[in-house]
């Protein structure tokens, strides 16, 4: 797909990763769409993608709640009078263990909350079903032979401390899979990114500093990727009509 002039829409795209991937493609002509639940932060973006000539909008939209995902997909058709690309990035961390053992007494002292499960499934896989969703009608409706690139973590594996953030991440690489054959016949392709661990805000201040140093020591090689690696593949998916129904690790390597 020639991205110039095309929509390409980011959930989760006011920091970080989807920051990154929204001037990447703004850069290359696209038209962006940035969203977030972070109002302020989506203008920076739109702001700053439109002062170095490039084409954004910002629509405010939680993930999470169905009538935003039917909204922000219906209004990115409204505005810019398309969807070609949905890339399904929006995501939170509440890590914790299952259950956590006090050293001394070898007895339970805390456990994972409901909570924490909660928030978790929420954004990350049920704000990535019902976005993808959206994203599919959108594009069937309106006969664009879209992609569709939700993003998963390589966490997908099972990390420890992790149960909400990696059976979320395993929900997401399931469905990036069936989605591609579901969606095969209205000729949307479908694939995903499974990050290692990438230089952002999400890991450098919310990952637990010990976990982060464990998880760098065995990055083969020797350093966190960077946001531009991941605009770089996502970019590949969109532009590669061969590429489908898969997940690109793209971890430097680490094995969970
Ligand atoms: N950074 C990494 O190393 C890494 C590794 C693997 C996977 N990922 C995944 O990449 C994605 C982006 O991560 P990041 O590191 O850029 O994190 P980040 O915290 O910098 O960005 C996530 C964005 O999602 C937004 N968001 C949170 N809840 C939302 C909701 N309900 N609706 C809409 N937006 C919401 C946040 O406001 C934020 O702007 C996430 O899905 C994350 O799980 C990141």
């Amino acid at each position: 797909m020639d991205l110039k002039n095309k929509t390409v829409l980011i959930t989760g795209s006011a920091s970080g990763l989807g920051k990154g991937m929204a001037i990447g493609f703004a850069n290359l002509g696209a038209k962006v769409v940035v969203t977030d639940i972070k109002k302020e932060s989506i203008d920076l973006v739109v702001n700053e993608i439109i002062s170095s000539g490039g084409q954004a909008i910002g629509i405010e939209a939680d993930v999470s709640i169905e009538a935003d995902a039917v909204r922000l997909m219906e209004e990115t058709v409204k505005q810019t009078g398309s969807l070609d690309v949905a890339i399904l990035n929006a995501g939170i961390l509440r890590d914790g263990l299952l259950v956590k053992v006090d050293k001394e007494t070898g007895l339970v002292k805390g456990k994972m909350s409901i909570e924490q499960w909660q928030a978790v499934i929420n954004v990350n896989l049920t704000g990535v079903f019902l976005t993808g969703r959206e994203a599919a009608v959108q594009m069937i409706n309106n006969k664009k032979q879209g992609v569709i690139i939700p993003i998963s973590s390589v966490a997908m594996y099972g990390n420890p401390g992790q149960s909400n953030y990696s059976a979320a991440k395993a929900g997401v690489a399931a469905m990036t899979k069936l989605w591609a054959h579901e969606l095969k016949k209205s000729k949307i392709r479908v694939a995903g990114i499974a990050p290692g661990f990438i230089a952002t805000e999400m890991v450098l201040k919310d990952m637990n500093q010990e976990a982060l140093d464990k998880w760098k020591s065995l990055i083969p090689i020797g350093r966190l990727g960077e946001v531009d690696e991941i605009f770089h593949t996502a970019k590949f998916i969109a532009e590669n009509e061969l590429i489908d129904g898969v997940i690109i690790e793209a971890s430097g390597g680490i094995k969970i």
